[in-house]
């Protein structure tokens, strides 16, 4: 047997440990998922650090988090109050990703933020409604919330997806198993009730209870402007670029949380087909984690002049200076006042609960995995 087929099995024998719930402890399983994933990082062609070729330029990292050490670039993003509003209302949301339950610690995922905000934005400017898949607690989603005023902008949804539980077994691939169940035991369990009274300031966000893509048969979504996608599994992620592909309006952005990531390669060769199969190609950002495409190549749902004019939410406040963007309330609808009640009107489309496999006990010691931010 050749050596690389050699430790593709013991590897594959080592996963399959890894995953099996009565085998090896709790701690000792996460212990062989880390070592698991650091060898799938460890990747064959990363071109040599060429420092010398720029004398003392380096100096200390920038930023030096969420698996990013970067040098010598502009930072000033990172101190804007809006982008610092935002990003802490999504790192407050509640969630246990890289943190234990109860904890709010920040686990500094600022650039992928910077780079959904962006997206956002950029997003406003055309028509169609917003869209995540995978939202759980909502740290991206109520960030873009809340730099965006969304409760203000009653021509657009923003339609959340998620089983609000986990990942689904069933649609776990053999590769993607380790991983996945430990994220659903670290990261993820039942957050319904959370995710609803989080996105209760924001009428206009539709939670959706349910399995991608099934859930989607409860939706009408027409065009959409902006398609976030983080499900940390390959299956449904493509079931979702099937599914909104038609209906991103020309120029919208897509972004991949996980794309990027070493031991995501199952979403990165899944997606890769889908993007090959419509003729466009997905950018690796420096960044590493989140990764953009847009929307087809010249389909033009929305984008023409009179969709244009039809567009109140933008048209006069993209030509003021960008401290005046904020909607002033003379200018904006006026929307009932939000309460308590309005968590009520956050409309749950698919309340029935499939089982998708056991969900981490909360007694269970927690550990926590790098690569569970992913
Ligand atoms: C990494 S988390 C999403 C984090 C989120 N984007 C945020 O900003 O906080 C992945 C989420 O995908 C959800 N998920 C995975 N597969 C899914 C599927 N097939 N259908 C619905 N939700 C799914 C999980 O329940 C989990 O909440």
């Amino acid at each position: 047997m050749k050596k690389s087929a050699q430790i593709r099995e013991t590897l594959e024998n080592a996963s399959a440990l890894a995953t099996q719930r009565n085998g090896l402890p709790q701690l000792l399983r996460n212990l062989l998922r880390n070592l698991l994933r650091n060898q799938a990082s460890v990747k064959e062609g990363s071109p040599a650090k060429e420092r010398s070729a720029w004398g003392d330029a380096w100096g200390e990292p920038c930023y030096d988090a969420d698996f990013m050490c970067i040098y010598f670039k502009n930072m000033a993003w990172i101190k804007d109050p809006e982008f610092v509003r935002a990003y802490t209302k999504g790192m407050d949301s509640g969630h246990k990703m890289g943190r234990p339950k109860g904890s709010q610690k920040d686990i500094h995922i600022e650039w992928r933020v910077h780079m959904i905000l962006w997206a956002a934005q950029h997003a406003m400017q055309l028509e169609g409604d917003f869209v995540e898949c995978g939202v759980n607690t909502g740290i991206l989603s109520l960030a873009v919330c809340d730099y965006l005023n969304f409760e203000k902008l009653a021509d657009r949804k923003f339609w959340l997806f998620d089983t609000f539980r986990g990942i689904p077994e069933d649609q776990m691939a053999a590769s993607e198993r380790a991983h996945a169940i430990g994220a659903n035991e670290t990261s993820y369990e039942e957050c319904y009730e959370l995710a609803v009274r989080n996105f209760a300031p924001y009428p206009n966000a539709m939670l959706v209870r349910g399995k991608v893509p099934e859930s989607f048969a409860n939706v009408d979504i027409q065009r959409v402007a902006y398609l976030s996608i983080d499900m940390n599994i390959a299956k449904p992620e493509v079931d979702a670029m099937e599914f909104f592909w038609d209906k991103l309006v020309k120029g919208a952005p897509v972004v991949f949380d996980d794309y990027g990531w070493a031991h995501s390669g199952e979403q990165y060769d899944a997606l890769n087909a889908f993007a090959r199969s419509r003729g466009v190609k997905i950018a690796t950002l420096p960044t590493g984690h989140q990764t953009l495409i847009f929307g087809p190549p010249g389909f033009s749902v929305g984008h023409s002049a009179e969709m244009q004019s039809n567009c109140p939410a933008k048209d006069w406040r993209r030509r003021l200076p960008k401290w005046r963007r904020r909607p002033n309330p003379l200018f904006c609808r006026r929307l009932p006042r939000r309460g308590a009640a309005s968590a009520a009107k956050v409309t749950a489309l698919c309340s029935e609960e499939p089982d998708f496999g056991p969900t981490r006990k909360s007694d269970e010691p927690f550990s926590y995995a790098a690569s569970d931010l992913g």
